[in-house]
């Protein structure tokens, strides 16, 4: 069996706090050989060209060190002041620097310069997110003609958004050279498809741009998933349960709404703040009953509309505090630091509601996690934004729009008063479907399709690219 090689910006670290889907690619490695490729995290004032094993918990990782201006360029300019909020739909905080693409562009090259000596003639690769894109057109030019495949994690944008990035021609001429594109949701792919069919319009000078041939590029959606059976393990292991013991004690009764991001502004968090300001408001019954917490790791912070979001949230908490706190009650708890995957167990299954929603999301993790810990005999309810690509696959969730915070105040309220019958139907809908949505099916699914033809059993392959979206 051919082996698999991973690549990906970062690479998964020692110790057992992986996430769902570090545990699902191991799994993969582990059984099909091969290793994982990606940047040490290290930056050093010249180029690079070591590539450095390491034994991480049983998993081969190769990495490489990238420069402070390169990493710079690629990493929080092109990759994630551009790319990052115009696929999110947030033109209005991309920062366009021109130079950036460059920096973005050398990267990839080094990747694939890096990685090309280690490969073997039938190798499949599998490249992950958005830094990346480039990375099979970098190899290819090289002469690799291994299966390459590429996954995008976050949503796909609409074709106004993606003409508006620099450079996008390009990256869309990359995306066709790779064997398979997975995407999260169908949305994405209808987003994709439309861009195919119609391509760009004309530049400023009027010269027609050559369509791109996506002719040997399958796309396809991916959902990817949790595994939840898992989350329910550890939500019951006795390292969530010191986290409950402590909640109990310091919620004295009250009902607990969580909400678990990293600090970003696509995750909504100002909206999702305001709408429980306007329970509170609307519905004075729910004053010392209910209590919000929000995890909120920083992420990105030297990027300034990261920074801007960090400030927005302080001010929209401390607003909500002000209007709502008595000395002896407050009505939300908000965090910002990462807590490991115990703990966040434990916070989810204690908490009645599960609050997730984001404004625009590829998928959305913790709305699985949150279904996976839930206690069967008396689950919580997931209050879930209608653009996360989880709401594609979780039809028992309160769909919101997280922009009409009105909305979500009454999804609140509906979640809150909702009897356990009620509740546990739900929860049995959504963990069929966490269940059925599993990562291992996923990495397994993506690794089936990306395998060559004769491995997989198919004479010829004539599918272009599946415009099978509803
Ligand atoms: C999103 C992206 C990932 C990224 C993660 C954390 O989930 O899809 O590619 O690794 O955010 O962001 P960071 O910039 O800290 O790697």
């Amino acid at each position: 069996m051919s082996r698999i090689i991973v690549v990906s910006n970062r690479t998964p670290g020692k110790g057992p706090a992986a996430g769902g889907l570090a545990v699902a690619l191991r799994k993969t490695l582990a059984e099909r050989e091969g290793f994982w490729f990606g940047w040490s995290g290290k930056l050093v004032d010249t180029p690079a060209t070591d590539v450095r094993f390491e034994d991480i918990d049983g998993l081969s990782v190769a990495q490489i060190d990238l420069t402070r201006d390169d990493h710079h360029a690629y990493y929080a300019g092109f990759s994630n002041s551009i790319l990052w909020p115009s696929f999110h739909l947030r033109l209005d905080l991309a920062t366009i620097e021109a130079h950036w693409y460059e920096g973005y562009r050398r990267v990839n090259q080094q990747f694939a310069h890096a990685l090309l000596p280690l490969l073997k003639a039938d190798d499949i690769i599998w490249v992950h997110d958005y830094h990346l894109i480039p990375l099979a057109s970098e190899l290819r030019n090289l002469g690799a003609r291994n299966r390459i495949g590429f996954y995008l994690h976050i949503p796909f944008p609409t074709s106004d958004a993606l003409y508006a990035i620099p450079h996008h021609q390009e990256l869309m001429r990359d995306l066709s050279r790779y064997d398979l594109v997975g995407m999260q949701a169908l949305r994405d792919v209808a987003a994709f498809t439309e861009f195919a069919e119609h391509q760009a319009p004309a530049t400023l000078s009027g010269s027609p741009l050559q369509a791109i041939d996506f002719g040997r590029t399958e796309v396809d959606a991916f959902p990817i998933g949790s595994d939840p059976d898992a989350f329910a393990r550890l939500a019951t292991s006795p390292a969530a349960n010191k986290m409950v013991k402590r909640m109990e004690l310091a919620l004295h009764g009250q009902q607990l709404i969580l909400g678990v991001d990293r600090l970003d502004y696509s995750k909504g968090l100002p909206q999702r703040v305001e709408a429980y300001e306007k329970l509170l408001a609307n519905d004075p019954r729910f004053r010392r009953q209910v209590h919000m917490l929000q995890v909120a790791p920083p992420s990105r912070d030297t990027i300034k509309e990261y920074q801007a979001t960090s400030d927005a949230l302080d001010a929209i908490c401390g607003r909500v505090m002000g209007r709502f706190a008595e000395p002896d009650w407050q009505p939300l708890t908000y965090v910002k630091r990462a807590y490991g995957q115990p703990s966040l167990a434990g916070l989810y299954r204690l908490a009645r509601v599960g609050l997730v929603t984001p404004l625009r999301d590829g998928m959305n993790l913790v709305a699985h996690e949150y279904v996976g810990a839930q206690d069967p005999e008396d689950p919580g309810v997931l209050v879930l934004s209608r653009f996360a690509g989880a709401a594609e696959i979780f039809e028992d969730a309160i769909l919101v729009n997280p922009f009409d915070t009105d909305e979500t105040a009454e999804a609140l309220r509906m979640a809150l008063d909702m009897p356990r019958d009620e509740r546990i139907a739900r929860w049995q809908g959504l963990m069929a479907a966490a269940r059925n949505h599993n990562v291992e099916d996923w990495s397994k699914s993506f690794l089936e399709r990306l395998a060559p033809a004769s491995a997989r059993g198919t004479a010829t392959r004539d599918i272009l690219y599946l415009a099978s979206v509803a």
